[in-house]
């Protein structure tokens, strides 16, 4: 029987079926050609491609065509401030900018303050404009380049942002709306709009370029509707469509199938960027779901099941070295590796990912407005 799941850019629930999902949101694999053909350029494929957690695409080639023509393109990513950054916020940034290294590209990150504000009846604009402030502490820690890198928030960028947002808004029918985010009679007219203010950073480049200039948006599969809609609307307003290369979602430490991805609002199954060593290890060995048997001897007879182990799943997010991930993999699915010690090695990983994080995160703190743009 086919898996029940749902992705919007609002609600991500249920096991998610990838191969599926490109179907319905009519996005293409990221395949062994393009892959070869984007190597030309990185020199290298990050581990996220090879292990697939970046698994599709819309229009990436087109982006390819400028770069094997020496033109430069820009990167776009956001992250809507409603709370503390968790691991899973930090998988896009991280490709974003190896993406940015690599290509030698500008940034710009969109903070839709008011995305939340519009869509969580709980925060107003003051909470959104405080997390926000909090986020982009963690967006630098990431460590882009604050030459090439344009971080914005939305309700102070508006005026720039305001009359494209209103020209894109006039090319879209509320029925398209409706049939592309399933808007019903109690949404409201933010809820509707929002989308318009989604968008204008995908023409931004041209904007601020002056010249026909590509854009491409690494991001999680689920924000993908959004930019379904600016494509729809990209040729009627003069601009290229924009491309963009998606990612799975890293699930919250009961996995996938029991709580779906990792989630700010589920506290205790979820690694927040600010966590002490003596947290995550607490969180890990209570409530990382685990592919074990019952019993050590079971276990040892008839070997784990790391497919469904959420720790295994983390190292395939953070454990850079393929060779001794393969290996943990073969030693736990043999049973040679028992449970406890799959959770001491993702225990590991995780707080050094998250020592040296947190180290830049405070670094972060002196160099706020030399990423800022405020209109
Ligand atoms: N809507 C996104 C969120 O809920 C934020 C966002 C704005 C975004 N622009 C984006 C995400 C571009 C990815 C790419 O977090």
């Amino acid at each position: 029987m086919a898996k029940k799941y749902k992705v919007t850019p609002w609600e991500v629930s249920g096991e998610i079926d990838y191969d599926r999902l490109i179907k319905e949101f009519g996005v293409k694999p990221l395949d062994e050609k393009i892959l070869e053909r984007m190597e030309k350029h990185t020199g290298e494929l990050h581990y996220f491609l090879k292990r697939k957690i970046f698994f599709a695409h819309t229009y990436f080639d087109t982006v390819l065509d400028q770069a094997e023509k020496k033109n430069k393109f820009y990167l776009y990513t956001g992250r809507a401030p409603s709370g503390p950054v968790h691991l899973g916020h930090l998988v896009p940034w991280i490709f974003c900018k190896w993406l940015q290294d690599k290509f030698d590209v500008n940034l710009l990150f969109q903070i839709p303050d008011e995305e939340k504000f519009l869509f969580n009846e709980n925060l107003t604009l003051e909470d959104t404009k405080k997390w926000a402030h909090e986020n982009i502490l963690d967006i630098i820690a990431v460590g882009f380049d604050p030459k090439k890198t344009r971080i914005f928030l939305d309700t102070e960028y508006a005026g720039v942002m305001y009359k494209h947002a209103c020209r894109i808004a006039k090319k879209v029918t509320f029925s398209t709306a409706k049939s592309i985010f399933g808007f019903t009679d109690s949404n409201n007219l933010g809820e509707i709009f929002y989308t318009s203010m989604q968008s204008v950073p995908a023409f931004l480049p041209t904007i601020l370029e002056g010249k026909t200039t590509y854009c491409l948006i690494p991001c999680a599969i689920d924000q993908q509707p959004h930019f379904f809609l600016t494509n729809d609307v990209a040729p009627k307003l003069g601009y290229p469509k924009t491309a963009t290369i998606l990612a799975r979602f890293l699930p919250g430490l009961q996995g996938m199938h029991q709580e779906g991805k990792m989630s700010s609002s589920v506290e205790s199954t979820t690694i927040f960027t600010t966590e002490t060593p003596e947290q995550v290890r607490n969180k890990i060995n209570k409530y990382a779901f685990s592919g074990g048997r019952e019993t050590t001897e079971e276990h040892r007879k008839h070997g784990g099941n790391p497919d469904i182990d959420v720790s295994y799943q983390y190292l395939t997010y953070f454990l850079e070295d393929s060779a001794q991930l393969k290996k943990i993999y073969d030693d736990y699915k043999s049973g040679k590796m028992l449970t406890g010690e799959l959770k001491q090695i993702t225990i590991q990983v995780i707080n050094k990912f998250l020592k040296e994080h947190q180290s830049r995160r405070e670094k972060a703190k002196g160099m706020v407005e030399k990423f800022m743009m405020r209109g």
